[in-house]
């Protein structure tokens, strides 16, 4: 991508946030900044933050460096869907390698593209997948396979645990 402008829609949300602080604090807003760029593009090119250091007054490799750290952020273009399959250890537990494998063997990088994350912080339904900005839970390879089949046929499951813990104890899990 070569040129980056944010849409009049996006550029409302971006003075909203720039508004939020001081005057000469405009760059606080950074990461807020960065995140509807890359909402706009589905992923943050060399143009983007370009167009974000510009915005916000700060040098580009400011921003560059705020954009590399956090894994938030794509620097490449990615599939419509990312699947952010958390490999920690109690995902691990509980069979987070099946399930990265299936997220792999899924990703085409078109419609679906896949990254290891660490803790998403939703420990007590591990494992958990983060597709896009949902959250996935209770997971195994067949209701995996039925979150990512209604994807695919353009639908939006619905978020949240996948088994029904009423009539289903999780295996190994306590009773
Ligand atoms: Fe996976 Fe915490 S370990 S959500």
């Amino acid at each position: 991508v070569e040129e980056f402008r944010f849409t009049p829609e996006y550029l409302e949300k971006v003075k909203a946030l720039i508004a939020n602080y001081p005057p000469g604090r405009q760059a606080s807003a950074v990461i807020g900044v960065l995140d509807l760029a890359q909402r706009q593009e589905g992923w943050l090119s060399r143009a983007a933050m370009d167009e974000v250091a510009k915005l916000l007054d700060m040098a580009p490799i400011r921003v560059y460096e705020i954009a590399t750290f956090y894994t938030m952020f794509q620097l490449k273009p990615k599939g419509k869907y990312l699947l952010q399959v958390c490999t920690t250890t109690p995902c691990w537990l509980r069979g987070s390698d099946a399930i990265m494998k299936a997220c792999q063997h899924a990703a085409d990088g078109e419609t679906f593209s896949v990254q290891e994350v660490e803790c998403l912080g939703a420990c007590v339904n591990a494992p958990v997948v983060q597709i896009n900005d949902d959250f996935y839970e209770d997971l195994d390879e067949a209701s995996l396979q039925k979150v990512l089949d209604a994807f695919k046929r353009g639908e939006t499951p619905k978020p949240g645990p996948q088994v029904d813990r009423q009539t289903s104890a999780p295996e190994g899990g306590p009773t």
